[in-house]
């Protein structure tokens, strides 16, 4: 099984039309949800609250997206994590409440440069996905932070050491995302614990984008 998830952070993204067909999922921002959503997408959010609604000004609920069609949230991505705060606990919360509202989740765990080099990998893995339980919706993304938006990618053997670590703890599928590009996708994907990929920068070009799917469809 591979798994593509095209990350659009806050950028508009591309015709949500021009992707129809696509295995893949997209995650643009809240306000292109319902387009790619009516163009038969399979279409997750980049983040969910775990209370169903409320006085939390700025979140979107589980519920909410699935009144929308959605079939999906991102959760804990290292920019929310970095930018705005969030913790392994809020990760938590937002995963168990959406899986629980019958969401996918797809949730990020990576450790920074900082981290890489003073050895300290593995155990912030451990401390990020120790929040997390199986779950049959549930997949996690391995993006090491070094490596988001920076043209650095973890080769694939960092890839593959990260991952088959992640699945040691928790038996769920691990994507790859980091600088996911058409010409190191294969590369990734032949890892035997490379389940797919997230990927943001080159989800926002659609030749791109197909040519990562066409390297994952390879594969499985
Ligand atoms: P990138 O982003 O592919 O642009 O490095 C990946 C992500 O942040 O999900």
């Amino acid at each position: 099984m591979s798994i593509v998830a095209g990350n659009w952070k806050m950028f508009d993204g591309p015709d949500p039309h021009a992707l129809a067909g696509l295995d893949a999922i997209v995650c643009p921002p809240y306000t292109r949800l319902r387009d790619c959503v009516a163009a038969g997408l399979t279409t997750y959010a980049q983040n969910v609250h775990w209370e169903p609604e409320g006085a939390y000004t700025g979140e979107i609920s589980a519920p909410m997206l699935l009144e929308l069609g959605v079939t999906g949230s991102l959760v804990g991505h290292s920019e929310r994590r970095q930018l705005f705060g969030e913790t392994d606990e809020g990760v938590a919360r937002r995963t168990a409440a959406a899986l629980e509202a019958g969401l996918h989740v797809i949730a990020c765990v990576g450790e920074t440069l900082e981290q890489r080099e003073a050895d300290e990998t593995q155990a912030v893995l451990r401390r990020q996905v120790s929040v997390l339980d199986e779950h049959e919706r549930l997949v996690i993304a391995y993006e090491p932070v070094w490596a988001i938006g920076t043209g650095l990618t973890a080769t694939p053997e960092m890839a593959q050491t990260a991952h088959a670590f992640i699945k040691s703890l928790l038996d769920v599928p691990v994507l790859y995302g980091g600088s996911v590009k058409p010409d190191n996708a294969t590369g990734l994907f032949e890892q035997p614990d490379v389940d797919g990929a997230l990927v943001g920068g080159a989800s926002l070009d659609i030749d791109s984008f197909r040519a990562i799917c066409e390297a994952a469809r390879s594969r499985s």
